[in-house]
């Protein structure tokens, strides 16, 4: 089944009448149980189109299905509906809530989804264990490094069970090992429940986890490696 079906996809800025083409024309699949790469130079799009995907930014042209649903179709209601049930985002500059404690924050997306106070904060407490960060669960995001930030942005991300899961940057701040475990745990979140997950990145570290590579230039995608036979 397809996670994600985009087809012709175009996106123009307009900023005090200088415009630019962020997306010219995009085709991407991406199935479930896959992980895919986006690379390419700074500003060719990538940020851009994983908003598209995500259903948080409208394109101007073109079709983005998630799950066979036309986000643009839908209300903005039915939007964040859809959203916060089936995809968790990994901002590039984490937009943590600065006033919540690291568990309110991974918990707020359990939150929106209904569930109760308790039963959320004592999920948040493990799955922030698994990224290393048990011992923080009541600190500010203030208070956290800009990794122990960016794992907690990770773990909000997880903790819903999305069907599909968009990072931006996710290692950015990380150091290899603690890279390594992150990336390790998204892997195995994609393998274990056939989730699907999009990964914009810099980091050659990281590149070996890619099922395919998608690399972006001048907004539009100029080739797709097949990597999952390495591994
Ligand atoms: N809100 C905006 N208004 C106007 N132009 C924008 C806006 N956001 C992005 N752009 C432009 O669109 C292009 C693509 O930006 P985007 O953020 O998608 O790039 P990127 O590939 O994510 O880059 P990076 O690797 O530096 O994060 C850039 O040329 C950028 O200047
Ligand atoms: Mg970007």
């Amino acid at each position: 089944m397809l996670a994600v079906r985009c087809r012709k996809i175009v996106k123009i800025y307009d900023s005090g009448g200088q415009r630019v083409t962020a997306l010219g024309g995009i085709d991407l699949d991406i199935a479930t149980g896959e992980l895919m790469m986006l690379v390419g130079p700074s500003g060719c799009g990538k940020t851009t189109l994983i908003s598209v995907i995500a259903g948080i930014l409208d394109q101007d042209e073109g079709s983005c299905e998630v799950f066979g649903k036309d986000l643009a179709a839908m209300s903005n209601r039915e939007k964040l509906k859809f959203r916060a049930s089936h995809i968790g985002f990994v901002f590039q500059a984490f937009n943590l809530l600065p006033s919540l404690t690291v568990a309110e924050n991974v918990s707020v997306p359990l939150l929106i989804n209904g569930i109760r106070r308790a039963e959320a904060e004592r999920k948040a407490n493990s799955i922030l264990e698994q990224v290393g960060l048990g011992d923080r669960t009541t600190f500010l995001p203030s208070q956290l490094s800009g990794g122990q930030q960016q794992r907690v942005a990770i773990a909000r991300a997880l903790i819903h069970d999305p069907g599909l899961i968009v990072c931006d940057e996710p290692t950015s701040a990380l150091d290899h090992e603690t890279g390594h475990t992150v990336m390790q745990l998204l892997k195995n979140t994609v393998l274990q429940s056939n989730r699907a997950l999009v990964i914009v990145t810099h980091d050659s570290r990281i590149f070996s986890f890619a099922d395919r590579t998608a690399e972006m230039d001048d907004g539009r995608i100029v080739k797709i490696t097949d990597t999952s036979a390495a591994h």
